[in-house]
């Protein structure tokens, strides 16, 4: 088994690995913007910690943030000084309430969990008050906030646990809240409060120990059937459907009514609209689906058939660390919970295991979970009251709807290895030719936003920008489209960034190339400007999404030029950075290209080193940043070195003191002035460096050795293992005889593991010892979902990677 889960890892890991060329390397951020004190807007309270919920009000331009015991309204525009305050701690009793009964002490705190507003005038807030949650109201009052100190019970509605997750939404004064409801946690509940209350069954066929995300509403429309307004709910909970392992998490999204009323004597005061599905987003390469989602951000638009949920998923298990971005069209969501099947649990007859197949009876009228539309008032339903006791039953037992609701194209929009996103938010935008963009924000768990698009398939993240000077989680990020801003709370502050800053682009290819859609290449003024200044004119302004193609930007931008004097026999330091980490230097010597292969050249990321300065190495030594876009390769010169040598007088001194730095801070300009007066240094771009100092230096290699190296041992250590797992296989006879010659040749990993997997997937049931994540293998047997007959009579349970993948039961059972 050890063997086994060993040889698993492995395979994920190569797996993962070898796609990482394909797929994964175009998800390099182009742009690192490094954390600068200073570039950013940031408030932040001494003292106060966990800047955890942000609301957004652009009618009277403020920001209001829940903390730990704090509430603060910020100023949209520049956040850095509140406007006004008021502290909500919770009392001492409470406190010491909590930490009798075996909290931590910083846990029985008032967490602001809760902010939604009510009206122009009010707002409801509530807290985790040490594990007694409670509510109040917020009215502002000659620009000042107040709480009413009314202190409602917040229980339902808040989270006990400031480490637990929770969503909710306000819609027409009326509180929709999952969260706990309890103050073990263990009670899962979607609640309506503030008014016409109602709540979930709790039973576990209706919500699983999940962990939710996001709440959203979908307001009432025209055209729609009786129009009635949807909250979405969306979580991640323990399955119940499939079978073959118990501890697997899946994403859903589950869906209310408005307008429900409850039961009249089946599922009084509970939902008799509650229905809920299985997001699908699938890892192409792995052909598996992400089962734990982490945010999601509803994109809304003026037609409703073109909104889109934008979402966040995971895998639950910490060796798969790929994060990805899924989209859901609302109009596929409707469709699945309008037409789709209901699932039903059946119970095996020699064990009691439970079994969710597809239900295959009669729907009654009025549709299960359907809201009250045109429809059923017509046939005298006119509100959930009046429903048949047979609609509420079926809804009460059977709220899982078979079909998952698929992601667009079934694709992610975005994957992104080694990053484990937190928040999102997306922005549709204009770009220069008018066409739609949605520009996807990304919180990620150590404190960077990264901005990243999709064209036509294409996964591409313009920059990462680092938010914090140490690694901080992003907790929450929230968008005002309207002041191009977002705003990122984190445990100890809160950080206003902007959507983009395109002076921050060097020249016109950089600024074509980032194909960032709020940024055009200004022609005239020769600067990278925001398109809402752009007109439109293609003439004026250049910008190339979704392609890339910087051919129209002047092939003569120039760089700077810097002149130096030389003395023979120094090492010299010419400086260039690559325009974005996607682009490689090149450096051509009096015009032709400079092979750095040599002994005497080395490059580095930030320049090349010239090893014993001679005569003939004095001229023209250009720098050219070179970026390949969708097959088209774009440069521009960023910096020419002029380099001469130094006279002969020099040049006998140096018989004496060969490692002597030639140029000081002092002597550089005066010379460079004197040989090339209209080119004066910009920065200290040259540096003169001893050999010795000049061996420290990174030497540059087109692929990290230790990675290749790495490869190379994996690799290896994956053909032993494999190899005697075949062996061994062979020996039981548990391989039919046509793999034989196929897996014989294990020389070439790639061939290999084609051959892995076409055994996997046309003997995945033949093959016993396979893969499965370690945390899979602890599954006990029973529960294991393929069962083989062996020619012997023995039944071998085996679980493989592909299986893994959700192979819906009915599906299945065909
Ligand atoms: C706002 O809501 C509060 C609480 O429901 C209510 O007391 C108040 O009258 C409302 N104000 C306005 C202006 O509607
Ligand atoms: C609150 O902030 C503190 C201090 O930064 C941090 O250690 C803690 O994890 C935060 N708690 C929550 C629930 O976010
Ligand atoms: C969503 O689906 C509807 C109906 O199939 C379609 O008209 C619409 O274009 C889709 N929107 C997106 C963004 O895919
Ligand atoms: C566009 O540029 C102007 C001025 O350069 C700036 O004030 C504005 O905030 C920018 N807009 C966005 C959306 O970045």
């Amino acid at each position: 088994m050890q063997k086994a889960s060993a040889i698993t890892l492995l395979f994920v890991f190569c797996g993962l690995f070898e796609n990482a060329e394909t797929s994964f390397q175009s998800c390099i951020p182009r742009k690192t913007v490094a954390f600068q004190n200073g570039i950013n807007r940031v408030f932040a309270e001494p003292g106060i910690f966990n800047y955890s919920v942000l609301l957004i009000n652009e009618e009277t331009d403020s920001l209001f943030v829940g903390a730990r015991g704090a509430i603060f309204a910020l100023e949209l525009n520049d956040i850095s000084k509140a406007v006004s305050y008021t502290y909500w701690s919770s009392p001492e009793s409470a406190q010491l309430h909590c930490a009798r009964r075996g909290k931590d002490k910083s846990d029985c705190q008032n967490y602001i969990r809760v902010f939604h507003k009510i009206n122009s005038t009010t707002y409801y807030v509530c807290g985790t008050n040490a594990f007694q949650p409670a509510c109040d109201y917020m009215v502002i009052v000659d620009g000042q906030i107040q709480l009413l100190g009314r202190r409602e019970e917040g229980k339902g509605k808040c989270p006990y646990d400031p480490a637990e997750r929770y969503a909710s939404v306000m819609a027409g004064g009326e509180l929709y809240s999952a969260t706990s409801f309890d103050f073990q946690g263990s009670e899962p509940v979607v609640l309506r409060s503030l008014g016409n209350g109602l709540r979930t069954e709790y039973t576990a066929s209706w919500l699983n120990e999940p962990t939710f995300v996001h709440a959203d509403i979908i307001e009432e429309r025209e055209n729609s059937l009786g129009g009635d307004d949807q909250i979405y709910v969306f979580f991640s909970e323990k399955a119940v459907e499939f079978d073959f392992y118990d501890k697997l998490i899946v994403p859903r999204i589950a869906r209310v009514c408005k307008g429900d009323r409850g039961g009249m004597r089946t599922l009084q005061k509970k939902w008799t609209s509650f229905l809920k599905a299985r997001l699908s987003c699938l890892e192409p390469s792995l052909n598996l689906e992400f089962n734990v989602v982490q945010d999601i951000f509803l994109l809304k638009t003026t037609d409703w058939r073109e909104r889109i949920f934008y979402g966040i998923f995971t895998f639950q298990w910490e060796t798969l660390d790929t994060s990805a971005v899924c989209a859901f069209n609302l109009s596929h969501v409707e469709d699945v919970f309008s037409s789709g099947s209901f699932k039903a649990p059946v119970t095996l007859e020699q064990s009691l295991l439970v079994k969710w197949v597809i239900y295959t009876g009669d729907v009654p009228f009025p549709r299960p979970g359907a809201c009250i539309g045109n429809k059923e008032k017509e046939h005298g339903y006119t509100t959930s009251l009046d429903l048949p006791d047979k609609t509420l039953q079926m809804v009460k037992d059977h709220p899982l709807i078979d079909s998952a609701v698929k992601a667009i194209d079934n694709l992610p929009k975005l994957l992104k290895r080694g990053s484990k996103y937190t928040r999102i938010a997306v922005d549709r935008v204009v770009a220069l030719d008018h066409r739609l963009h949605d520009v996807m924000f990304l919180g990620t768990d150590d404190g960077y936003i990264h901005k990243a698009v999709n064209y036509q398939g294409e996964m591409f993240i313009i920059q990462e920008v680092q938010l914090f000077m140490s690694p901080q989680r992003v907790e929450s990020l929230q968008l005002s489209s309207l002041k191009g801003y977002l705003y990122v709370g984190s445990a100890s502050q809160v950080v206003q960034v902007p959507v983009s800053d395109c002076g921050r682009y060097r020249n016109c290819l950089d600024c074509v190339l980032a194909r960032d859609p709020y940024c055009i290449w200004a022609r005239i003024q020769q600067e990278c400007v925001n398109v809402s200044e752009g007109t439109a004119d293609p003439q004026k302004y250049l910008q190339s999404i979704p392609d890339g193609d910087a051919s129209e930007c002047p092939t003569d931008e120039n760089g700077n030029t810097e002149s130096y004097i030389i003395i023979p026999g120094n090492t010299i330091q010419l400086k260039c950075t690559p325009l974005s980490n996607l682009a490689n230097t090149k450096w051509l010597f009096n015009g032709s290209l400079l092979h750095l292969i040599d002994s005497k050249h080395l490059l580095y990321d930030n320049g090349i080193l010239i090893f014993n300065f001679a005569v003939q190495d004095t001229g023209y030594y250009d720098c050219y940043s070179v970026e390949r876009v969708n097959g088209k390769e774009f440069q521009s010169v960023l910096v020419s070195y002029v380099l001469y040598p130094q006279q002969s007088e020099v040049t006998k001194h140096l018989d004496t003191t060969p490692f002597q730095i030639v140029l000081t801070e002092t002597n550089k300009d005066e010379l460079t002035t004197a040989f090339h007066p209209t080119a004066v240094p910009m920065s200290p771009n040259i540096d003169v460096l001893n050999p010795e100092e000049a061996s420290v230096c990174p030497p540059q290699t087109q692929t990290n050795p230790k990675i290749e190296v790495t490869l190379i041992i994996l690799v290896a250590a994956f053909a032993a293992l494999l190899a005697s797992i075949l062996l061994w296989n062979l020996y039981k006879r548990h391989l039919p005889c046509g793999c034989r010659s196929k897996i014989n040749d294990l020389g070439h990993f790639q061939e290999m593991r084609q051959n892995t997997r076409t055994l996997h997937q046309d003997n995945h049931t033949m093959i016993s010892n396979t893969v499965v994540p370690e945390t899979l293998s602890r599954s006990s047997s029973n529960s294991n979902r393929n069962i083989d007959f062996q020619e012997n009579g023995n039944i071998e349970t085996s679980l493989t990677l592909l299986d893994l993948k959700f192979i819906d039961d009915d599906e299945y059972d065909a």
